[in-house]
This record gives C-alpha cells, structure tokens and sequence, in this order.
C-alpha cells in the first residue's frame, strides 16, 4: 500500500513537472486572431507623438469562461501596438488604474534611464507617469511589461504587456501592412483552475509557472487567414518562464528577417526558432495557396551543441497558431537579398564578468535596489562574459543596448539582441556600447528574464556616467523605490 502510494505522488507530481505535455495534432484551432489594436496618439505643438496608457483590470475569456480577471493596457488582456519613427520624439503617458503600484518598462529601447520604466519608476495606483525620449535606434519589434521588482511576474502573467515597434525611412520595403502581411504575435503560456488565472506560488517548477494554454496575443486556439503570398511575423515571447522552439509543419520554411534589436544583413532560410522569454524574432513565411501549416513549438533532442540544444524551459510539444491560406493569394513585397548594414560596435576596452550562480543571485549577489552594482563609463564598447553556473537555464537581458553575440554559430543569433538564452553551463559574450544618455543616480538593469528569477533577486543595476562630469557623483547608495 505505501508502495503505491509513493507510486501515486510521484506520477502526480510528473504530471505537473516531468511529464511531457503534447498539444500536437488535437487542438482545434476555432477562434480567428486577435490582433492588438494600433495605439492612438495625438501630435504636440512641437511634434512630439503622445500616447496615452492606462493600466487597467478587467475580465476576458481566455478559453475558460468570460469571468476569467485579467489586466491589461487600454483594455482587459494586453495592450495595444505602440507604433513610433525613428527620429521622432515620443510621450507616453501611462496611468495607473490597477489597485497596487506597478511600472511600465519599454524593453529593449535605448533611452535615458529616468525614462526607462524600470523598478525605480514605480507608478502609484491613481497616477500617471510621462516619460518622453527621441527614438534613436533601428526598425525594431519591441515590447514593454510592467518591471517592479518582486512581482514582475504577476503583473506579466495577468496581463499586462504589448509591443512597441519602431518604424525607420531607410529600411528596405517588407511586408508592412498591419494586422494583413504584418502581423505581432506575442506568445504566452498560462495555467487555469476553476476559470481563472492560476496564480498560485510557482511550486512544481525551478522557473516558476508554466502552463499548457497557449495564447497568442490573448486568443486561445487561434487561427489566421493568410490573404497575402508571403506573411512577416512579429514573434514574441511574451511567457513567464516557458521557452519555445518553433517550427511550421507540411515541412514550411521561413526567412528569419529580424533579432530583438532589429533587422539582419541577409534573410536566414530555417525549419526552427528558438525564443527564451523576452525574446523577439521577425520571420516571413509563405503559404502555398489552399492549404494550411501549424505553428508548433517542438521539444528538440538534446545533443552536443550549444547552440543547438538549447534546453527550454517546458520540455513540451505545443501547438500554437494554423495559418490558413484563401484560394487565391494577393502578391505583396518579397524580401530583398540584403536588409540592413550591421552597427560596428567598435573593440571592446572593458571586459566584465558576470556569474549566474543559482536562481536569485549574480557573481554571488541577489538583486538590491539601493546597490550599484556596475558603473559604466559612456562612449564605451564593453564586453559582458556571462556564465551560467548552474545546471538550469537562463537568459540575460541587458537595458539601454543592443548587443551583438560573440561566438555563435546560430544564424539566429546574429543581429543586435537585447536578451540571450544561455544553456546550462555555457557562457557568452555579448558585444556592447553605451552612448548618449547619463545618469549617476538613476540605473540602468540587467537579468534574467525567467520573470520568477528576476523576482527572486537575479538581477543587478548599471548606471552609465560622463566621468568628467559625474566622477564624484556616483552615489554609494541609491534610494530604494
Ligand atoms: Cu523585459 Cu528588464 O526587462
Ligand atoms: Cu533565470
């Protein structure tokens, strides 16, 4: 009798945390896409773009009901696309309706760090905070989500996050018609009990919640009608913890246009993707006339490569979206040879490493917000060594940069990244160079973006300064929010 009860927990508790799910073949895809609106702005008298934001609650059906409590931006799930050129100056002014205090933070966006959303920018319920910047970086698929530290993670997994994509004159033409050829997906897994949210503490898992529920940009078993001969997609990891690996079945290739930070020189024709949360991908893809592919995420065997065998964070066969082709497709632009010319980051003259060294801490230090834990001289290319010390995964992130991977033989990672997976055991060299802004007082963040990891401390500060200016400045400690 103990025999089976022992038996009985540890099936069980495989179940939550071992066990394989597999989504593959049986979802029915019923519910056409959700696109997320194009936010509204308005123009200021001196040309400054203004958007407005309101963090809000509400409810949305999720697949589980109409009663499931959700927050979201402008909205009850998500929030709208934030769409701006490069160039111009852009306000956002972003309310705080929930009832607890939050931030919004513009991931992967060079700006100064007052401006940054980050844990020091906290916004109280009632509130509006409006932070104003010129956008002065690449075409680019951003995203923002909320970033206070020690519930990121919630504020993620209720709701609350959408893309920010940044428009530039000078890029080649490519499919561009939104919610037609040009579609974001952001890309979440949840978990449901008794037609909620299920918030309950990360327990089965190291990375905290993973759930077997995809969504994509809200909408559960979706499906979308591909109008058009070739399609870009906008990929987003918008998940907590959950890594995916994605592919299209009927043996459908795409192009990997674009990384986090931006477009690649060339197209990349492959079968597979992987995402870790945070990170981005624009890929096309062409459907043939009349038919359909599924996007799946596969578990990949694990092999020797780095670069190859990486890990994920759900050991699951899931899938996503059917892309659905009308009868007769409308022709649209292909994509060119070449896209864009990569930034030189120059040589790197600083050299600093960093330790992953267990879920909550860096080079043996959890995150606190009154410590600066690097200071970064600006017009400086650095090189960040990241170790991943432990025998799980992670992925860095760093703010204000791009950054360019040393290394790595993955055609995948070789445009400007804000975030990198790192296998257990690996490290990597990121290329990076701090310009334009300075602030001694107001840091800059680095994590991973396992959102329970950041939460639990596994994150450190950075403020870039002018020495010449700031030397002194530097305080020893900072407030903490
Ligand atoms: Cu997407 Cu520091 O975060
Ligand atoms: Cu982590």
């Amino acid at each position: 009798l103990l025999l089976v009860g022992i038996g009985g927990v540890v099936a069980l508790m495989a179940a939550w945390n071992g066990a394989r799910h597999d989504t593959t073949g049986v979802i029915e895809f019923e519910n056409a896409l959700d696109i997320p609106p194009l936010a509204d702005s308005r123009t200021d008298a001196d040309g400054t773009r203004v958007f407005d934001l309101t963090m809000q609650r509400g409810t949305t059906d999720l697949g589980h009901g109409p009663a499931t409590e959700t927050w979201g931006v402008n909205g009850s799930y998500l929030g709208p696309t934030v769409r701006a050129d490069r160039g111009g100056r852009v306000r956002l002014n972003v309310s705080n309706e929930l009832s607890v205090a939050s931030t919004l933070h513009w991931h992967g966006m060079h700006l100064p760090a007052a401006m940054d959303g980050g844990p020091h920018q906290m916004i109280e319920p009632g509130e509006t905070w409006s932070p104003e910047w010129t956008i002065d970086q690449a075409a680019a698929s951003l995203w923002y989500h909320p970033h206070l530290h020690g519930a990121t993670a919630e504020h993620v997994y209720r709701g609350i996050a959408g893309m920010f994509l940044i428009d530039d004159a000078e890029t080649p033409e490519l499919p561009s018609s939104y919610g037609v050829d040009d579609v974001p997906l952001i890309v979440q897994d949840k978990r449901f009990r008794d037609g909620q949210l299920d918030l309950r503490p990360g327990m089965f898992t190291e990375a905290g919640i993973i759930g077997s529920d995809i969504l994509v940009n809200g909408t559960p078993a979706p499906f979308f009608d591909v109008t058009t001969e070739r399609v870009r997609l906008r990929l987003l990891n918008a998940s907590n913890a959950r890594t995916y690996n994605f592919t299209f079945t009927e043996g459908v290739t795409f192009d990997l246009i674009a990384t986090d930070g931006g477009l690649l020189a060339a197209p990349v024709r492959l079968s597979h993707l992987m995402l870790s949360p945070g990170e981005r991908a624009e890929i096309v893809v062409s459907v043939p006339a009349g038919s359909s592919t599924v996007l799946r995420s596969v578990t990949q065997p694990l092999g020797l490569d780095m670069w190859t065998n990486r890990f994920s964070g759900g050991d699951d066969s899931l899938d996503i979206l059917e892309l659905r082709a009308g009868p007769s497709l409308t022709p649209n632009t292909a994509v060119p040879d070449e896209l864009v010319a990569q930034r030189d980051l120059g040589e790197p003259t600083v050299t600093r490493t960093f330790s992953i060294s267990g879920s909550n801490e860096i080079n043996d230090q959890t995150m606190d917000m009154g410590r600066i834990d690097e200071v970064v001289e600006v017009n400086t290319t650095e090189m960040w060594e990241v170790r991943n010390g432990t025998g799980a995964p992670h992925n860095f992130h760093v703010h204000d940069v791009q950054f360019q991977i040393l290394d790595s033989r993955d055609p995948a990672l070789a445009g400007p990244k804000d975030t990198v997976y790192i296998p257990p055991g690996e490290t990597v060299r990121l290329l990076m160079r701090f310009e334009h802004y300075t602030d001694p007082e107001v840091p800059y963040m680095y994590h991973c973006h396992i959102l329970a990891h950041e939460d639990r401390g596994l994150m450190g500060q950075f403020v870039v300064i002018d020495a010449s200016a700031h030397q002194d400045r530097v305080p020893q400690r900072l407030p903490q929010a």
